[in-house]
């Protein structure tokens, strides 16, 4: 039985005052007892910071980006092992607005992947596709490439220690949740692919969906039989809104 698992993309951002505020309301609407796993993913700055303030909140911490590199002359990069020191223990990869506005190929992204993995990060692979991409019928096609550079890299038993998230970008901040149904098409054939290279990879891992979730449609995308929680922008940054999605998942 795969646990549901919501997660908070703060994107850019955030500041010290509204931080406090979301995180100590997230603080006290979480249910410790509740069947769900809750992660946020700040922007750099404030991570070692969010990390002691939920140190023992079982709230996990995650980056939105990694450096490829473990060190050296890469200017304004931030290493896997600096996230780890940060208190990370999760970190976004291959974010659709990291693909299309920061130029990441897929090959990229599966170094980010594996980079992250060697630091003993545990990477959110984020894959989807475009609505010129699925009006052309390529949504299996799309999302195929992008997993398959990470497989290649690393090897399908190294997805057993990841999570994936499912982000149709014509989804992602516009309001237009794709259906359960559609999500679940594409779940579904997501872990058809990797069953195909190792079963009980495919069956233990979480595939998240994100676009446009909030409260009202949440605990229909997570019914599904391939839907395992929710990737969350914009309803992140609202500790009521927040709650209310982790909610929908009990
Ligand atoms: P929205 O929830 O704002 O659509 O953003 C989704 C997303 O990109 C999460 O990574």
């Amino acid at each position: 039985m795969r646990r549901i698992l919501v997660a908070g993309n703060w994107k850019l951002n955030g500041s010290l005052a509204a931080n406090a505020e979301l995180l100590d309301g997230i603080i006290a609407g979480a249910s410790a007892d509740a069947p769900v796993d809750l992660l946020v993913c700040p922007p750099y700055p404030y991570l070692a910071g969010i990390a002691d303030k939920l140190e023992g909140t079982g709230i996990a911490v995650g980056a939105q980006n990694v450096s490829q590199q473990a060190s050296g002359a890469f200017t304004g990069e931030v290493a896997a092992s600096m996230l780890v020191e940060s208190g990370c223990t999760h970190v976004l990869v291959g974010h659709s607005e990291r693909r299309s506005l920061y130029g990441e190929s897929s090959k990229t992204v599966a170094e980010k992947f594996e980079a992250a993995q060697a630091a003993k990060l545990i990477p959110v692979l984020c894959i989807g596709e475009t609505l010129e991409e699925r009006e052309a019928g390529r949504t299996e096609a799309v999302v195929s490439e992008q997993l398959d550079a990470v497989i290649e890299q690393v090897g399908v038993q190294a997805l057993a220690d990841s999570i994936l998230a499912y982000e149709p970008v014509w989804a992602i901040g516009t309001g237009m949740t794709a259906t359960p149904e559609q999500a679940q098409d594409v779940h579904k054939f997501i872990r058809e692919r990797i069953a195909g290279l190792d079963a009980s990879v495919a069956e233990g891992l979480r595939i998240l969906y994100g676009g446009s979730v909030k409260g009202s449609n949440a605990a229909g995308l997570f019914a599904m039989a391939d839907i395992d929680g929710g990737l969350i922008g914009g309803a992140s940054l609202k500790a009521d809104d927040f709650l209310a999605i982790a909610n929908a998942a009990s």
